[in-house]
């Protein structure tokens, strides 16, 4: 190969290679990765610890306590609905005979379902499932839940956590999470 030859090719490979490290100014920017979408226990205040107001000196996560007083809240408007009364025939007996033991554990069981529902990570659900608590599996539940009831029961959830002024937007998105349960809760 000849000086000339040889030196033409090192230009054209060094102008390549130049240009190809070159960093183009068209580049766009690099993009940012989006936020992550924050759970709906995240959304009701998350692990934030507060006081819990039904037991001084205890700490509780805010999402909790948020989930917890929607789901007392909604057990106070179910216990007032003709419709859905005979549902709970077990636990408003006992609860008329002063035995709130049933309320508390009913409480703890339908809170600790939705935290862990909405995405909470430090509670476990450890009832019964969907089908067995709402069959004669479940020795508490008279009676097998049709659509309407299903339907009565969103509506007591609704307001309940209405009652707890809960954001628009969270009740909606609890709606559409309660609304995957219909098929294994009603069964007739
Ligand atoms: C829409 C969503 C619903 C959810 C997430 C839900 C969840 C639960 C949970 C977690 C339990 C407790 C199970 C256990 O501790 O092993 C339970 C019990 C029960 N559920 Fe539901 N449920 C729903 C709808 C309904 C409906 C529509 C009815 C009736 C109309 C109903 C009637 C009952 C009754 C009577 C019990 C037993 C209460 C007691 O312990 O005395 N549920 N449910």
């Amino acid at each position: 190969m000849n000086t000339l030859l040889k030196g033409t090719l090192y230009l054209a490979v060094a102008t390549a290679v130049l240009t190809g490290c070159k960093k183009d100014d068209d580049d766009p920017v690099t993009p940012t990765p989006p936020a992550p979408t924050p759970t709906l226990y995240q959304r009701l205040g998350g692990t934030t610890m507060v006081n819990d107001p039904a037991n001084p000196g205890t700490m509780i996560e805010t999402g909790y306590l948020g989930l917890r007083s929607v789901v007392d809240s909604t057990i106070f408007v179910i216990a007032g609905d003709a419709q859905l009364q005979p549902y709970f025939a077990v636990l408003l007996a006992e609860v008329g005979s002063g035995d709130l033991t049933g309320f508390a554990a009913l409480s703890e069981s339908l809170t600790e379902f939705f935290a862990v529902a909405c995405g909470a990570q430090n509670f476990t659900y450890s009832g019964m499932n969907m089908v067995d608590a709402h069959n004669s599996n479940n020795p508490r539940m008279t009676g097998l839940v049709n659509d309407a009831d299903f339907n009565r029961f969103v509506a007591d959830l609704v307001e309940g956590a209405a009652q707890n002024d809960v954001p628009a937007d969270i009740v909606t998105d609890i709606g559409e999470l309660v609304e995957t349960l219909r098929e294994p809760i009603v069964q007739q």
